[in-house]
C-alpha cells in the first residue's frame, strides 16, 4: 500500500450495471496512476460484480458500512465477513450514517472493534458541523469523535481517518487549505500523544467537494495523505484527472 490514497464514496449511487459500466471507464487509466492508492467504495451490492472486474489491477474496494455483529437478526445489515469476502477497505462513521441512520460514537466503536478484529482496513470519518465550527467547538468536536470510537482498540496502527467537514460536503464549498491544516495539524498532535507512534503515523485523509481544481493544492499539503471523494468520484473522467494530479502531486 502506498502512504498517498485516493477514495472514492459513491454513496447509494449506480445500480450494478452502472457501476460495471463507471469501473470499465476508469480502470485502465486509474491502474496506471503510481504512488497512490486507489479505492473505490461502491454501493454493497455492486462490490462482488466489481471484485472481478477489478481483480489483478491496482484497484482496491471497499464498503461503505457495516454492522458490528458477525451475523444474526439485523434485516439490511451486511457483516465483516460477508464484507471481506470482495473487499479489504470500510468506511465507517460518514457523516451521512451519522445524521441519516442515527449511528452513535457507540456503534461506530464496535465497527471499528469489528474491522480491526477482521483485518478489514477501516477509514473513520469525522467532521464538525458548520454549527460546531462557528462556536469555535471543531477541535472539540473531532477530538470527541476519534476518542469515542477508537475507545475499545488497542492500537490504531492500522487506523486511517478522513476528515470531512459536514458543511464542505456536496455543497461544492471545499474547506480552505488553512482550515485543513490547522484541523489536521491538531488533530495530529491529539493522535501522537494518545497513542504515540501509531497516532504520528495514522494517514490524515480530507474529504468534502474535492474536484478536479483543488486536487493539486490538496496533494501538496503535507498534512493531507489522501482524499475522500464523493460526487466526482461519480464522473470518470474527473476522478482519473484528479487522483493522478494528486498523485503527482504527492511525487514531486
Ligand atoms: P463530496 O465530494 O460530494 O462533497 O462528498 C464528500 C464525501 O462525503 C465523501 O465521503
Amino acid at each position: 500500500m502506498s502512504n498517498s490514497i485516493v477514495a472514492g464514496n459513491w454513496k447509494m449511487n449506480g445500480t450494478i450495471t452502472e457501476s460495471l459500466r463507471l469501473v470499465s471507464d476508469m480502470k485502465d487509466e486509474l491502474h496506471r496512476i503510481q504512488g497512490v492508492t486507489k479505492i473505490l467504495f461502491p454501493p454493497a451490492v455492486a462490490l462482488g460484480s466489481l471484485a472481478n472486474l477489478v481483480y489483478a489491477s491496482s484497484i482496491e474496494l471497499g464498503a461503505q458500512n457495516m454492522h458490528y455483529q458477525p451475523s444474526g437478526a439485523f434485516t439490511g445489515e451486511i457483516s465483516a465477513s460477508m464484507v471481506k469476502e470482495n473487499c479489504s477497505w470500510v468506511l465507517l462513521g460518514h457523516s451521512e450514517r451519522r445524521l441519516f441512520f442515527h449511528e452513535t460514537d457507540d456503534d461506530i466503536s464496535q465497527k471499528l472493534l469489528a474491522a480491526v478484529a477482521n483485518n478489514i482496513k477501516p477509514i473513520l470519518c469525522i467532521g464538525e458541523n458548520l454549527g460546531d465550527r462557528e462556536s469555535g467547538k471543531t477541535q472539540q468536536v473531532i477530538q470527541e469523535q476519534v476518542s469515542k470510537a477508537t475507545s475499545a482498540l488497542q492500537t490504531i496502527s492500522n487506523l486511517t481517518i478522513a476528515y470531512e467537514p459536514v458543511w464542505a460536503i456536496g455543497t461544492g464549498k471545499a474547506a480552505t487549505i488553512d482550515i485543513i491544516e490547522e484541523t489536521l495539524g491538531t488533530l495530529r498532535s491529539f493522535l501522537t500523544s494518545e497513542w504515540g507512534d501509531a497516532g504520528a503515523k495514522a494517514p490524515l485523509m480530507y474529504g468534502g467537494s474535492v474536484n478536479e481544481s483543488n486536487a493539486t493544492i490538496f496533494g501538496e499539503s503535507e498534512y493531507i495523505a489522501g482524499l475522500l471523494v464523493g460526487g466526482a468520484s461519480l464522473d470518470a473522467t474527473a476522478f482519473v484527472s484528479l487522483t493522478r494530479q494528486f498523485a503527482a502531486a504527492k511525487s514531486s
